[in-house]
């Protein structure tokens, strides 16, 4: 598995995110969770991310990494509205982590961040958090995360950015790399729609050579690709998915020639 820098972590290229997929209650759904932690582990998988919002997920992270918490660098966001609400929502982050060290807290979705930042960058002083950082899921929000990047104030931002979703391409991609800022690629797989959701077969076989045997794996190789990205963060509930999304983070850079069939195999199916 390929190592990139986030900050100042050394994170494996794929990451797993929690998404709906973590979002469990019963002990058979969190044994396949606990599978899934463990296969990213036997596929060298480091980086976990998860959030307040995500129902069960924070809680069922913190199940399936008890004993293992220094294999990974844990990741998750705060979504509230106020510094109290703010600081009581962090809190409980740890709790149900059961840590007392959170790698990477993000502001999620930038939702009330000019309280949070200031709440987060305090733990970072103190030592109780290694990074702050931003998620925005619309371009709307670039030009204030643009601000924070030039300001100094994140040390990561988590975007989209697939095969069809290109728009931090322009600005903020180029500004992460001068700044040495960490990229974390949310919905690699589209929610797995370009996988599960294309009318037609993709043609795989100019992909043979490199390596590549499904379309998830073109899809997250395309992220890859571009080595302004720290990690992407496929999220799945299937313990076999995890080899299969690992791959990719083996394979080294897809050359630029297999980049461009691959977003064009992808449009012809859409
Ligand atoms: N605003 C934010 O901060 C924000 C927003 C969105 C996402 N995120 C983060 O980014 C992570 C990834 O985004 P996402 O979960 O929305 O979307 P995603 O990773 O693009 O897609 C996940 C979906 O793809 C399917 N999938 C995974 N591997 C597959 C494979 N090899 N073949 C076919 N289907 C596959 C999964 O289904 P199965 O369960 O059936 O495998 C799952 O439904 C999230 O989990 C979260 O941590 C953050």
């Amino acid at each position: 598995m390929e190592n990139r820098k986030l900050g100042n972590l050394d994170v494996s290229a794929i990451g797993l995110g929690t998404l709906r997929t973590f979002d469990v209650e019963s002990g058979p759904d969190i044994a396949v969770r606990q599978q899934i932690v463990d296969n990213c582990l036997t596929n060298d998988i480091n980086f976990i991310d998860s959030a307040a919002w995500y129902g069960q997920a924070e809680k069922v992270v913190g199940i399936t990494t008890e004993g293992k918490r220094d294999k990974f660098y844990l990741a998750t966001k705060v979504r509230t509205e106020g510094k109290e609400a703010g600081e009581e929502q962090i809190a409980n982050s740890f709790h149900l982590f059961k840590t007392d060290y959170i790698d990477l807290f993000q502001v999620h979705n930038m939702v009330d961040y000019r309280t949070h930042i200031p709440t987060l960058t305090r733990l970072k002083e103190e030592g109780k958090i290694g990074m702050v950082g931003v998620s925005a899921m619309v371009h709307e929000a670039y030009p204030e995360i643009i601000e924070l990047m030039k300001s100094r104030q994140v040390d990561t931002i988590q975007i989209p950015y697939n095969v069809v979703e290109r728009g931090c391409e322009d600005e903020l991609l180029p500004l992460a790399e001068e700044l040495g800022i960490g990229v974390l690629v949310m919905e690699p797989l589209k929610k797995g729609r370009y996988v599960n959701e294309l009318k037609s077969q993709p043609d795989l076989s100019p992909l043979a050579e490199f390596g590549v045997k499904t379309w998830a794996q073109a899809l997250l190789s395309w992220v890859l690709g571009d080595s302004r990205v720290s990690i992407a963060i496929p999220a799945t509930s299937r313990p076999e998915r995890i080899q299969e999304n690992a791959l990719p983070g083996t394979l080294g850079q897809l050359p630029q020639e297999l980049r461009d069939y691959v977003r064009e195999e992808t449009q012809r199916c859409l």
